[in-house]
């Protein structure tokens, strides 16, 4: 069956890797239908519309969704549209796996209020921001962990400030309602997310799945994105309520390097792995994976992982190498 697909690419190096990405899918899919759309803080200053009610609309009515990365400076007057995006889809959970030889972890953030609640403001000598735990809210992203940790290895471990903040005391205390709803409860472990932090990094083989809150899991994820060689390699899903799903890598514009050719694709092009998981082609994955494995025996390595080939060198071998596979 055909699916519409919108191709989202965004901002700097979102440019560079979601084509890549793109041609990922089309590889396996020509039959589904794509759609480029423009949107970020590019498209705002040549339109003065970061995201129009088009795109958006656009975005609500595809199949799924493979997006860049986007620029947001610090501005009181500027918000992400990429926030905007995850509220209007109601993407409550964004899973991020980090993975890599002998780690398997799987975060799941909160992705709709926590401290990007919305609710800020700014007075005279003094701007303030509004962490919202809701109980709806925790109680499906924890039921999303539970369920995934049953599939994997069965441990959940739950990351909080739950010491010093009575919102993520709620968190806590929501999720242990929840676990205890189930017949057989989930073996779960609750630690503070600061030294929660620290031990992914050095004991990284305990965790399965970890569960938090937005920013929590926002700064989490980033940290973790060592254990896998860094940003250019963690891609991340955000499902909803309803059929919407966007997926894309855990890195954002990279200003530091866009257009000059050394962005690594590989958490684009995994991203758009797990869309078409998403979607039901869970084949598709592996040749993915072996043929960024292939590409990286061939010598052809991006400079963040201490090789040498620019962002266009890696493509091209990767996609004939995924090529040479699906024949
Ligand atoms: P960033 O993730 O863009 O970059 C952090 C560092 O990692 C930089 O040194 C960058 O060069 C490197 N890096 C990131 N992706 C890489 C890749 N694929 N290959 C090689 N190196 C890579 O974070 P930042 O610099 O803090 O933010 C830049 C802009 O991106 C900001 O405007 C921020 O708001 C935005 N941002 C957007 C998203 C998103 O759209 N999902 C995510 C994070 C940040
Ligand atoms: C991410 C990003 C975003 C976030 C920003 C760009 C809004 O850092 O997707 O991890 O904080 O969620
Ligand atoms: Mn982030």
């Amino acid at each position: 069956m055909t699916k519409t697909i919108v191709i989202a690419p965004g901002d700097g190096i979102g440019q560079e890797v979601t084509p890549i990405a793109a041609k990922t899918l089309e590889i396996f899919h020509p039959e589904w239908t794509y759609i480029p759309v423009e949107l970020g803080y590019e498209h705002y200053q040549k339109t003065g519309i970061p995201l129009s009610d088009d795109v958006l609309l656009t975005m609500k009515e595809s199949d799924a969704i493979l997006f860049g990365a986007i620029t947001t400076p610090p501005s009181k007057d500027y918000g992400s549209i990429l926030l905007r995006i995850r509220k209007d889809l109601d993407l409550y959970a964004n899973i991020r796996p980090i993975q890599a030889p002998g780690i398997d972890i799987i975060i799941v953030r909160e992705n709709t209020e926590g401290l990007y609640s919305g609710i800020e403001w700014r007075e005279k000598d003094r701007a303030c921001t509004v962490r919202v735990v809701s109980e709806v809210a925790t109680r499906r992203i924890i039921r999303h962990a539970i369920e995934l940790a049953k599939k994997r290895r069965g441990h959940l471990t739950i990351g909080t400030k739950a010491n010093v903040l009575a919102s993520d005391a709620y968190f806590y205390e929501i999720a242990l309602d929840e676990i205890s709803k189930d017949t057989d409860p989930i073996i779960h472990t609750m630690q503070y997310i600061d030294a929660l932090v620290l031990d992914v990094l050095q004991r990284p083989t305990r965790y399965d799945v970890i569960v938090t809150t937005n920013m929590f899991g926002d700064i989490l994820s980033d940290a973790a994105a060592y254990l896998c060689s860094g940003l250019g390699m963690v891609p991340s899903a955000n499902f909803g309520s309803s059929y919407h799903a966007l997926f894309e890598p855990v890195h954002g514009s990279a200003p530091d390097i866009a257009g000059t050719n050394r962005a690594n694709p590989v958490a684009a092009i995994r991203s758009a792995a797990l869309l078409m998981q998403y979607l039901g082609d869970s084949e598709g994955a592996v040749y993915i994976e072996t043929a960024i494995q292939n590409t990286w025996e061939a010598g052809l390595k991006t400079k963040d992982l201490g090789g040498n080939a620019s962002t266009t060198e890696f493509s091209d071998e990767f996609l004939r190498q995924l090529s040479a596979l699906v024949q």
